[in-house]
């Protein structure tokens, strides 16, 4: 079908208490695996692409290649831009196609962050596509080693509210206690602080950095209003590793795309995993 909006996809998922995966991509083999999941489960799902990929794949070609394959399937795909930086980032993913963005301006003062995300939900919403903001600073790098807590910011209610009321955002991340990558230790989740943002905003909440997040952490974030749950190092560890492994155990490939092919049902696997974990499966 059609790629779809994540409005209804999300504002579904937090009325009903479930979360949508959102499943960062970054090749035609990474897209097959999700959606490939996506149809298994029978459930909807966001594909996601990091903004910074458009140097050196291209959103017009990612893209590109999730419209085609999204089309193909029959459960509802999102095509979702990963931490737009900046007002030209979110024209760029609409003018190709996005069917959700994200604005990140969660590293700049409040002020600043709610007058960049305000004008980038300003334009997405004139053609129709929903805007997801960051308030609080969810820290690390996606991929990245030990890095996590250095750069974290907790979100403040207080601000969190101001910034729902004044952004016009659809979605919101907020920062609890996940980062990206992955952990030195166990992360503690402030799991009272996001009841109390959850109390004051209706709108489907975000988690970032959620990768090797404790699988009952993960459900008790859900009960809280988390809707749409994001991963990235997990998947790409799990190709790495399984590609590592086959290829030093002899593989014998005679096409060069022998090589990953069990890395990429590998990914599937775990991504199916992931959506029973978050309840959407069964949901499409
Ligand atoms: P992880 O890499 O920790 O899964 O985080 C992904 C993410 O939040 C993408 O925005």
């Amino acid at each position: 079908m059609p790629l779809v909006s994540s409005k209804d996809v999300l504002q579904q998922a937090r009325a009903e208490g479930y979360a949508v995966g959102a499943f960062n991509v970054f090749n035609m083999e990474s897209v097959k695996a999700v959606i490939a999941a996506a149809e298994r489960e029978r459930s909807p799902v966001l594909i996601q692409v990091w903004s910074g990929l458009d140097s050196f794949v291209g959103l017009d070609v990612l893209a590109a290649i999730v419209r085609c394959e999204a089309e193909k399937a029959s459960v509802p795909v999102v095509l979702h831009l990963d931490h737009g930086m900046n007002a030209e980032h979110a024209a760029k993913g609409i003018k190709n196609g996005f069917t959700s963005i994200m604005i990140d301006g969660s590293s700049l003062p409040l002020e600043e962050n709610i007058s960049v995300t305000k004008e980038v939900a300003r334009i997405a919403h004139a053609v129709g596509i929903p805007v997801e903001g960051e308030i609080g600073h969810v820290g690390g790098e996606e991929g990245g080693d030990h890095q996590e807590a250095d750069d974290m910011v907790e979100t403040s209610v207080e601000e969190a509210v101001a910034f729902y009321e004044r952004s016009g955002v659809d979605t919101l991340a907020v920062s609890i206690g996940t980062s990206h990558g992955k952990y030195k230790q166990e992360p503690k989740l402030n799991i009272g602080l996001l009841r109390d943002i959850a109390a004051r905003i209706p709108i489907p909440l975000v988690l970032h950095g959620s990768s090797y997040t404790p699988d009952e952490m993960i459900r008790e974030v859900i009960r809280y209003g988390i809707a749409k749950i994001n991963v990235a190092t997990e998947m790409n560890d799990a190709v790495i590793a399984q590609t590592t492994k086959d290829i030093t155990q002899g593989l014998q490939a005679k096409y060069a795309s022998d090589l990953t092919y069990g890395a990429y049902a590998l990914m599937a696997d775990k991504v199916g995993q992931k959506m029973r974990l978050f309840g959407s499966s069964g949901k499409a």
